[in-house]
Order: C-alpha cells, then sequence, then structure tokens
C-alpha cells in the first residue's frame, strides 16, 4: 500500500529534508524549500522488482547500426552537437524566456520531417493555435509534424506509444506534470520526475527527444543540478534579447566536444545561421579612431571569432573604484589590472574601469588578455590604437605575453577579414613567409604597445 510522505525540497538544488529549513546545507539559498508529497517508494520498488534485469554483454560483441545522426538542418545546431543529434538521446535545450528556443526546435522538426522521419511536438506551455500561428511565420508546414497541446506526462506517453514517433519535443520541461506527484508543475521533483520518464522513454523506444527547459534569473537551468545528469547532452541558447544575435553553446555532450558554439540571427520568418560570425561582429565597429578599443581573435571551438573589446576607465565617485566586466571573466579583469599597475605603472585605484566584448559575446580564453589590456591602457592614456591591428595573447604575471594555442588558424582569419597587422606572442615563433599580414612579436606588454599604438 502507498503511504503518503511529505517531504521539503530545496527548489533551487533538489536537497531533500522531511523538516522545513530556512536555508538549504546544499546550496545555501534561503527560503527556497518547498513542501511536497510524493506515494512513497514502496510501490516503485516493487515495481522495479519484477521489471526484466536486462542481459550483460561482452564489449566486443556489440554492434551499433552506424551511428545514427539526425540533421537538425542547421549546419550550426549539427556543429554543436557533434555532428548532429544522435538517434535515441535526450538534448536539453535551455534558454531564457522569449531566447527563441520554441522557433529553434519549430525550425528543427521541419529538416527531421523534411528526412521522413515523424516529430511529435508536445506544447504544454502554448495551444495548438499558437504553435500554427508561429509555424506559419517560420513557414513549417508539414504532415509529418505532429502537436500536442498537453501537460499530463501519462497521457504524453500513451500518445508516444500510438504514434511512435522518431522525433520528441517537450515544450517545457517546466509545464508538464505527473500525476503520481501532488507537487506543481514545475517544482524540483515534477522536473525531475518527468525528465526521467523522457529519458527512458527516449533509450527504451529510440526516440530523439528534445526537451526545453527555462534559466532562473541567475542563468541557472530551474530546476536540481541533476537534471543535467540525467540528460545526454545540456545546450545553452543565449543572447542579447535586444539584439538578434543568438548563441548556442554545448554545456554538456556526451557525443561531442562542448567548445563549440552555433550562431544565429533571429528574424521574422525564424532563426537564420550566420556560418562566418566575423563579417557580422565587425560591421558595427566604426572606423574612427577611438581609444580604449581593440580587435582580438578568440577561438571557439574549432574555429575563430573576432570580438571587439571595449574598455572605459574613468575617476571614480566611490570609496571603492568600480570593476564592470561584461563578457570576460571579472577574476581575469581584475588580474590584468594588476598586472598593468605593477608592470607599466598605471593606477587605478582611483578609477572605474569598465570593459565589455560587444555584441553580447563571452570570451573566457586568456588569449583574450592582450587585447584587454591595451583597451584599458590605451583608454586610461588616451591613446588610440590603429583599428586595423589584431592583439592575441596571454598576460602572464610578470607582464610576459604567453604562448596560445592554435596561433596560425588565427593570424589567417585576422589577414582574411582584411587586418594589416597582428601582434602576437613572440614564443609562438610563427613563419612570417606563411602570411602577408604584418606580424609583430612581442614578449612584453610594454613591446606590444610601443608597436601599435599613436598618441591621439
Ligand atoms: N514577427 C517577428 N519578427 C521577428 N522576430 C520575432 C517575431 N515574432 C517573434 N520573434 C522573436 O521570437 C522570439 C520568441 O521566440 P520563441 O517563442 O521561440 O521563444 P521561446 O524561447 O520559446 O520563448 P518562451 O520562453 O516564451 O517559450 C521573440 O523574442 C522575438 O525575438
Ligand atoms: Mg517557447
Ligand atoms: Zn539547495
Amino acid at each position: 500500500m502507498a503511504t503518503v510522505k511529505t517531504k521539503w525540497v530545496c527548489q533551487n538544488c533538489g536537497y531533500e529534508t522531511p523538516k522545513y529549513m530556512g536555508k538549504c546545507p546544499e546550496c545555501g539559498s534561503w527560503a527556497s524549500f518547498v513542501e511536497e508529497t510524493a506515494s512513497s517508494s514502496s510501490e516503485k520498488v516493487k515495481q522495479s522488482s519484477i521489471v526484466d534485469v536486462g542481459e550483460v554483454s561482452k564489449i566486443n560483441e556489440i554492434t551499433i547500426d552506424e551511428k545514427v545522426r539526425l540533421t537538425t538542418g542547421f549546419e550550426e545546431f549539427d556543429r554543436v552537437l557533434g555532428g548532429g543529434a544522435v538517434a535515441g538521446s535526450t538534448i536539453l535545450l535551455a534558454g531564457d524566456p522569449g531566447i527563441g528556443k520554441s522557433t529553434l526546435v519549430l525550425q528543427t522538426a521541419r529538416a527531421i520531417s523534411d528526412a521522413n522521419k515523424k516529430v511529435l511536438y508536445v506544447c504544454a506551455e502554448e495551444s495548438a493555435n499558437q504553435v500554427k500561428l508561429r509555424a506559419e511565420r517560420l513557414n513549417v508546414n508539414s504532415e509529418n509534424i505532429y502537436v500536442y497541446a498537453q501537460t499530463d506526462v501519462s497521457n504524453v506517453k500513451k500518445q508516444i506509444n500510438e504514434l511512435k514517433p522518431d522525433f520528441l519535443i517537450i515544450d517545457s520541461i517546466q509545464a508538464v506534470f505527473d500525476s503520481n506527484i501532488t507537487s506543481g508543475a514545475g517544482s524540483v521533483s515534477q522536473i525531475r520526475e518527468c525528465t526521467n520518464i523522457f529519458t527512458d522513454i527516449a533509450k527504451s523506444k529510440n526516440i530523439t527527444t528534445i526537451i526545453i527547459g527555462h534559466v532562473t534569473k541567475d542563468g541557472n537551468i530551474a530546476g536540481p543540478r541533476v537534471l543535467e545528469h540525467m540528460v545526454d547532452v545540456v545546450l545553452h541558447f543565449e543572447g542579447d534579447k535586444y539584439k538578434s544575435y543568438r548563441i548556442l553553446r554545448g554545456i554538456k555532450n556526451r557525443f561531442g566536444s562542448t567548445n563549440e558554439i552555433g550562431i544565429f540571427n533571429m528574424v521574422e520568418t525564424g532563426l537564420k545561421e550566420i556560418s562566418n560570425p566575423n563579417e557580422i561582429f565587425l560591421s558595427e565597429r566604426s572606423g574612427a579612431l577611438i581609444s580604449g578599443s581593440t580587435v582580438i581573435m578568440a577561438f571557439e571551438g574549432s574555429r575563430v571569432i573576432t570580438a571587439e573589446i571595449q574598455a572605459l576607465v574613468g575617476s571614480t565617485a566611490y570609496p571603492a573604484p568600480r570593476r564592470v566586466s561584461n563578457g570576460i571573466d571579472y577574476n581575469r579583469l581584475l588580474q590584468i589590472l594588476a598586472v598593468i599597475e605593477k608592470r607599466i605603472g598605471l593606477k587605478f585605484n582611483t578609477s572605474d574601469v569598465y570593459v565589455n566584448i560587444t555584441g553580447g559575446m563571452e570570451i573566457d580564453e586568456p588569449a583574450a588578455d592582450l587585447g584587454v589590456a591595451i583597451a584599458i591602457i590605451t583608454c586610461a592614456r588616451d591613446v588610440v590604437v590603429s583599428p586595423d591591428t589584431v592583439f592575441i595573447g596571454e598576460i602572464g604575471l610578470s607582464g610576459e605575453i604567453r604562448k596560445v594555442n592554435n596561433i596560425e588558424k588565427r593570424i589567417a582569419e585576422a589577414q582574411k577579414l582584411g587586418f594589416k597587422k597582428v601582434v602576437i606572442p613572440k614564443n609562438n615563433l610563427v613563419s612570417n613567409d606563411k602570411f602577408t599580414i604584418k606580424i609583430i612579436e612581442a614578449e612584453k606588454i610594454t613591446d606590444a604597445l610601443t608597436s601599435c599604438v599613436s598618441k591621439n
């Protein structure tokens, strides 16, 4: 007999306790506990004891039918997935409200259905009419796409058994519920249980599944971290809501690297992929000479991304000067400032420093250091950098410029985009004859400065 138990569950991390707590001992958040009831596990235990125990196989005798990968219709999306969606895998697509998650999956559904596969789109947040309206705008119109407005998981299960789709979309995991659990849709227990059900179905019936998830204000996927362990692939869809660029980023991937990003542009007819992002990022850059602006060649996954770094240094009105970084790691910024103070002698103790990567990009590789440092120094000294120069290099604590990876690809991209000069770490030892762009080797920040900076 099932007994009903109540428990308190942290809605932030999934920590469970029999009694209410003000502060979560696991993740430290306050007032995050919600009472949830669930039928006791005795039923589950009984169920699982009658389940077939399965077989063991020798690894050399297991045969797989040619890793089947479904193409999403977007090269950018396929690359982030590691070459398309692996059949039977579960993909969690997380993103801010309104960023374009439903749009992306609907366009993906079109490509999948064009390949003669059946798609079941479970819209738990919207009515079938709303989905149809979007589909019309995106020009998605296929008899292979089935739209099912449903929030109850057991109904979805029935529909899957009947329809036998190849591809399943759950929009969104926060809106569906399992009636065996009494807490509301979107609670940690519900999210965990429903995800469990969908990953099971995906594996056992070989249905490729995309689960859409919302993220909380601080950028985490709403629901417990365990959610990320349950699925095969975790993707973040992000971007500036006020601009049309969208970036798809791999956070976890059991079938590919997580270094790749996919870049899209949101237009009226849906998402358009941007295969050469560099021209777009640079198109907004004004040709005029301004101090505090540099261009870098960052490496994301297997390709080079051009980004512009802007710095603003000004006297502070606060007792403790402000440091603001958008797009680069805050601690990295503090370290670069400390190196500049010590090695160049510029003082920032009465200055606010803002650093921004334009276009809402985020860059977390050290090769951006030199560009950041030059942007800050030139702004502080009010000198300008010629806009046709690119900076590549990591900065060490003694002000030395350290070697970076993939230097030749970065230089080649700078050359292709028409830059005239590139400042690189001396230790990278690049042979000059391969390139027509002027290569300046720098050992220290001061070398980089003298070689390319002119008075304003
Ligand atoms: N007519 C239009 N022209 C251009 N862009 C549009 C148009 N209509 C909607 N959009 C874009 O689509 C976005 C919404 O897309 P979508 O509904 O796929 O997002 P979502 O992430 O699924 O949102 P939610 O969190 O509400 O489910 C809008 O923020 C807007 O950028
Ligand atoms: Mg949506
Ligand atoms: Zn917690």
